[in-house]
């Protein structure tokens, strides 16, 4: 598959098998995202590669306690409202049990982290596709973290590695897609929006 087929083929996956990515492939995932751009080539990107399903399954639980408790406004964007109500019922797993979830972490202090992760995220999820996997973005962690000192999802990651003066801007799962022919789906959506303009 060649570079432009990767990019425009690329599916969100939202329903995994439980086959482990064999770690091959994971590196050059992950390779993927270490060479996106960044800005002033600071390469502040922090990769959290979670493999262990129990502890994807930890971040998951602690992440639907947090959503439990939090109160909807007017104002509450659309799909923090689902993870709200979801979690309030007690059933949501952001990470769709998925065999992996890679954090992007970056440093708080920098203008461009979420730039530098989206990015990185971006190339590591036309990788994916490229290689036969599914990815999804995952935005919990970054609503969860962002704007926190003191919360038990942060408390957790610091024990997994994230520095303190780091957050998780940009998340991803990762893993075979559970079709049946084990492959993404790769029918791109009709784009509604995404106006061009050439000048
Ligand atoms: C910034 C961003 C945040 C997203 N957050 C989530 C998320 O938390 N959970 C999820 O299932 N999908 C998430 N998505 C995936 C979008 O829902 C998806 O890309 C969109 O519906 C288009 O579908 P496609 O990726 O299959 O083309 C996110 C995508 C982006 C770019």
């Amino acid at each position: 598959m060649d570079t432009l087929e990767a990019i425009m083929t690329r599916r969100s996956t939202r329903k995994y098998t439980t086959r482990a990515v064999e770690e091959a492939l994971l590196h050059k995932v992950v390779e993927a995202g270490r060479y996106a751009p960044s800005g002033g080539n600071h390469q502040f990107n922090h990769f959290l590669v979670m493999r262990d399903k129990a502890a994807i399954q930890h971040l998951a639980h602690l992440a639907k306690e947090a959503f439990a408790k939090m109160e909807i406004t007017d104002n509450t964007y659309v799909s923090l409202k689902t993870a709200i109500l979801r979690s309030q019922k007690g059933d949501y797993d952001f990470s769709y049990h998925a065999p992996v979830l890679i954090l992007v972490a970056n440093q708080k202090t920098y203008a461009n982290n979420l730039a530098d992760a989206a990015v990185a995220v971006e190339n590591m999820m036309v990788a994916a596709n490229a290689l036969d996997l599914g990815s999804c973005w995952i935005n919990q962690i970054k609503w969860l973290t962002v704007d926190t000192e003191d919360q038990p999802v942060l408390s957790y990651l610091y024990t997994l590695g994230l520095k303190k003066q780091e957050r998780v801007y940009a998340s991803m799962i990762l893993g075979y897609p559970d079709t049946p022919n084990a492959l993404p789906e790769r029918t791109a959506l009709a784009r509604k929006g995404n106006e061009v303009s050439y000048l």
